[in-house]
């Protein structure tokens, strides 16, 4: 790389981090930590309880561009940056698998009402969130939507660009595959909950960052505290790992209830991926299979 390039790289990193130590971050995760591997290819267990259709009863979706869909990751830059000084320099803190927590001194915790009008408090309160660096891109903040006395809630990782315009989850290419499941399930969308770890689009539909995913924990936890769901489906890598506090790939957690605060929570893979996998659909099928059965002495609301 010439020396000016480099040079120019420096300097924009230099007044990032110096933007964000005036917005009061006072450290920075360590290298790739709390980003895991991409989900490596699912295998099936050795012992899975047998189930009643082996074959997903939606119907194969053809091969389109979802929203989601990411370009292939590159790999990062591996030059020898100088150290970029700052004075006073930042504390990185030590590697931990414990999950960043910010509190919100306005978001009571536990919320003082729950069902709606819990849920219309939590949205009161993020308001027109600018409290990480997602705000600077959306034009819609997507908080969630469905029944908020469900039984079942599915927490997708964050919107596409079809859910940035419209400011609703899952209603891309994406979206329409979970609303198959959903139906494949007996269910309809306003019979569940529907929302994302994070509430605003990450830039061309990255994964978001830790820092970004912290900030908006407190509001998840709240979602889900104000409708204390039966159980919680996991879409994909990101909420898995988020509602578990695992760095697990999906492939070796998915289709095992594991629980978030008491509550059974079901991963499994994202429907965008079933996009560009098709024949994971089955193993997803398996997986909500037991979410029905879980379900099954549960009435979910009509
Ligand atoms: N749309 C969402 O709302 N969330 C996702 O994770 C993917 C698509």
């Amino acid at each position: 790389m010439p020396r000016e390039e480099l040079r120019s790289l420096v300097l924009a990193m230099r007044a990032h981090l110096e933007w964000l130590q005036a917005g009061g971050v006072t450290g920075l995760p360590r290298g790739a930590e709390g980003v895991a591997a991409p989900p490596a290819p699912p295998t099936r267990p050795a012992q899975r309880p047998a189930v009643t259709e082996a074959r997903p009863p939606w119907r194969e979706a053809a091969p389109l561009a979802d929203s989601r869909e990411r370009p292939a990751p590159s790999r990062p830059m591996e030059l020898p940056l100088p150290a970029v000084a700052l004075a006073p320099a930042l504390p990185m803190p030590a590697p931990s698998r414990a999950p960043q927590v910010v509190r919100y001194a306005d978001l009571p915790d536990p919320l003082p009402v729950l069902g709606q009008e819990g849920l219309d408090l939590t949205r009161g309160i993020l308001g027109e969130c600018t409290r990480c660096k997602l705000c600077h891109g959306r034009n819609s903040l997507v908080f969630g939507n469905g029944a908020a006395d469900t039984k079942l809630v599915f927490v997708g990782e964050g919107p596409g660009a079809e859910e940035d315009r419209t400011g609703l989850p899952f209603v891309g290419a994406a979206g329409d595959l979970l609303t198959r499941m959903i139906a494949a399930m007996g269910l309809s969308r306003d019979q569940v909950y529907i929302c994302n770890v994070v509430k605003c689009r990450p830039p061309g539909n990255r994964t978001p960052e830790p820092d970004e995913i912290a900030a908006c924990r407190p509001f998840l936890r709240a979602q889900i505290q104000a409708i204390h769901p039966q159980i919680i489906v996991a879409l994909g890598r990101t909420p898995a790992q988020v509602l578990l506090n695992t760095t697990a790939p999906i492939s070796r957690i998915r289709g095992k209830f594991s629980s978030w605060e008491g509550v059974p929570v079901m991963p499994t893979f994202h429907p965008a991926y079933l996009l560009r996998t098709p024949s994971a659909k089955r193993q997803v099928w398996e997986d909500l299979q037991l979410v029905m059965t879980a379900l099954k002495k549960a009435a979910l609301p009509s």
